[in-house]
């Protein structure tokens, strides 16, 4: 079928993938390699979720986004490196040489006792070794669980001990802009809890100060030395897993979404081809950190997997200055550039000039992912960066589908502002009311399902398949629930309008309030504590936390000061408050439970329209809770 290059090309491809999925994906994945083909295309569904796809098969990741490129374009530019550093040339890597360093990883692996099915935990900043890493995973069939660098210990140590990963690879030290980021320190700490881990692998990138454990620890770069560039890739079964990332929801721990092999890789390929567009010659970027699944899907796997070039970038977008993105994009000379709305409100609050002093004259295409967007910011992205002649691809989708589900394809889907548009072939979005009745005929509005399994979907919860089936299958049986409400216009486009549950969405970061909350519980003066997002003019939500002290509290500012010590311990400074509201009460219902839909308004000043407060336990609170509003 190839790639879609035109608007009758998508409605072929969608029809026919509505009519006969077996067909269609059978149809794509024949473009990739595998040692052995599969028995049947899908089996399973939303009822027993048992899914599979492409079962009987034997194929290997890393043998596609490497060996099959060898041939033809082996000494084609795989990876361009762009350091923290701006005086630093960029370094490259050609797809013969990220082979080799990707082989040698994995004999590195393999000496030191990493196994097929085993797990390894990447806790790194964006150095070249984590794109390797994962690859080099993937190569022998070990499974990658990376932690963002951001994560502290208590939240790396809990990832962990959850897949139980016997191998940590982590750097001295990570630089984001003029800070050094202690990976090691952090992972020292993190490790005191976590016996499963028998050996870490240290990149050496800040020269840092850093303790040592004999037998356990290891320099990567001495083991990389006397590595063989030849390791031959594993024939892995369709459903082998393929990785664990970890993601907050409404209630509990993080949960380790588990990704397979066959599916997986079909759906990242076909969605980075069809979104993107990327031609040949063409450099893509996108800006996000490997520690999230859009780093996974979109900067690593469905670039390599196409045989593009994918720019992959060590800092952070204001640093040395704001104009470092445009300054990348000149130097580099970027064609299609992938970030989140966060960055992008971030830098249109910034002085113009960083981008005026900028051609740009390279871009063709726009991304944005991971949190609405709004129509000022998708605005200024459009005149400023894309000079009004960049489409825009406006991607919804989540750690659980794997890749792109909802989105423009550059070039072939009229744009609407701050609308993902249309479903991708293979996604069959419903939306539904409170009751899960669908909601039919446009325009419509309700919560975002999925009515039916596409390639890339999760398979499961790691270590706990009940839960999977809780989160998303039981609250519509039989229909996939996103956790989003959406609406639909006239001709079918889909607006995301954001979560519906309890997860918060902070610069694009999913944060459950529920994680929030038992981070600000454990103070010793924090008797009760409720969380809520609140509208954020950069980084889309903020976090508003309301606590109710035993004493009261001296000095707010010392208690909210402690508060966030504690979340940057227990979670990472992306979660910490930016308001705390110290109270007597929280509006409860009969059943002692917290009304956060008062809060919510409350948080965003939405006082005249709070709705019915009468058939709350404490009505009264409502008015403290106004009058005490930060
Ligand atoms: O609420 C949606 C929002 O991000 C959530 C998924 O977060 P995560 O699993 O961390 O993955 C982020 C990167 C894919 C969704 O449930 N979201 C993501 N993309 C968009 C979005 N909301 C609106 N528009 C988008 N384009």
């Amino acid at each position: 079928m190839g790639r879609i290059t035109n608007k009758n090309e998508y409605t072929e491809h969608y029809n026919l993938s509505m009519k006969d999925g077996d067909a269609y994906w059978g149809k794509i994945a024949e473009e990739l390699h595998w040692f052995k083909k599969w028995d049947s295309v899908q089996s399973g569904n939303f009822d027993d979720l048992n899914l599979k796809w492409f079962e009987g098969s034997k194929t290997n990741m890393s043998y596609n986004c490497l060996d099959r490129h060898l041939e033809k374009n082996g000494d084609k530019v795989a990876v361009i490196y762009e350091d923290n550093d701006p005086s630093v040339k960029a370094r490259t890597f050609t797809y013969k040489e990220l082979h080799a360093e990707v082989c040698k990883m994995a004999n590195v692996m393999k000496e030191r006792g990493v196994k097929k099915g085993d797990r390894v935990c990447f806790y790194m900043s964006m150095v070249p070794e984590l794109l390797i890493g994962v690859l080099a995973c993937t190569r022998i069939g070990a499974i990658h669980s990376v932690v963002f660098g951001g994560f502290s210990a208590n939240a790396l140590s809990g990832r962990i001990q959850d897949s139980e990963c016997s191998m940590l690879i982590t750097n001295d030290g990570g630089y984001r802009g003029n800070k050094i980021i202690p990976l090691k320190d952090i992972a020292d700490e993190a490790l005191e809890s976590c016996p499963s881990i028998e050996n870490v692998l240290v990149v050496k990138r800040t020269d840092s100060d850093i303790k040592w454990k004999e037998g356990r620890d290891h320099w990567l770069g001495e083991l990389m030395e006397k590595a063989s560039t030849e390791c031959e890739a594993e024939q892995l079964d369709a459903e082998d897993p393929l990785f664990i990332l970890y993601t907050s929801g409404s209630t509990g721990k993080p949960k380790g979404l588990l990704h397979t092999t066959a599916g997986y890789m079909t759906y990242a390929y076909h969605t980075f081809r069809n979104v993107f567009q990327v031609e040949e010659d063409d450099i893509y970027w996108c800006t996000a950190d490997i520690g999230w699944i859009t780093g996974h899907t979109y900067i690593t796997y469905g670039p390599l997997l196409n045989g593009s070039t994918t720019v992959m970038f060590e800092g952070v977008p204001t640093w040395p200055d704001a104009g470092r993105f445009w300054d990348i994009c000149d130097k580099l000379k970027v064609t299609h550039f992938y970030t989140a709305p966060t960055a992008i409100r971030a830098l249109e609050a910034c002085d113009i000039e960083y981008v005026n002093k900028h051609s740009l004259s390279t871009l063709k295409v726009l991304g944005s992912v991971g949190e609405p967007i709004n129509e000022e910011a998708w605005s200024w992205y459009n005149k400023n960066i894309g000079k009004e002649k960049c489409p825009i691809v406006d991607t919804w989708w989540q750690t659980e589908t794997g890749g792109i589900m909802i989105s423009p394809l550059a070039g072939i889907t009229d744009l609407i502002p701050a609308h993902a548009t249309l479903p991708l072939p293979g996604v069959e979005p419903l939306l539904v009311d409170s009751e899960g009745t669908p909601v039919e005929g446009n325009p419509a509005e309700g919560n975002l399902c999925m009515n039916r399994p596409w390639p890339g979907i999760a398979r499961t919860i790691w270590g706990d398949h009940e839960r999977y089936k809780q989160t998303y299958f039981s609250t519509y049986p039989g229909k996939y629930f996103t956790g989003d409400g959406a609406r639909r216009d006239e001709k079918g486009n889909y607006r995301i309008t954001g979560r519906v549950d309890d997860v918060m969405n902070i610069s694009g970061h999913r944060i459950g309030t529920a994680e929030v909350e038992d981070a600000l519980n454990e103070h010793p003066n924090v008797v009760e504590s409720a969380v809520v997002g609140f509208p954020h003019n950069i980084k889309g939500q903020g976090i508003y936390a309301y606590v109710i002290c035993q004493n009261a509290p001296e000095n707010e500012e010392v208690l909210q000061k402690e508060l966030n010590e504690i979340i940057n311990k227990m979670i990472g400074p992306i979660a910490k408050p930016d308001k705390v509201q110290v109270t007597s009460g929280l509006p409860k219902t009969r059943s002692g439970k917290i009304m956060r839909r008062i809060l919510r308004k409350i948080a965003a000043n939405e006082t005249d329209s709070l709705g019915d407060t009468s058939t709350l336990l404490n009505p009264e609170i409502v008015d403290t809770l106004m009058a005490g509003k930060k």
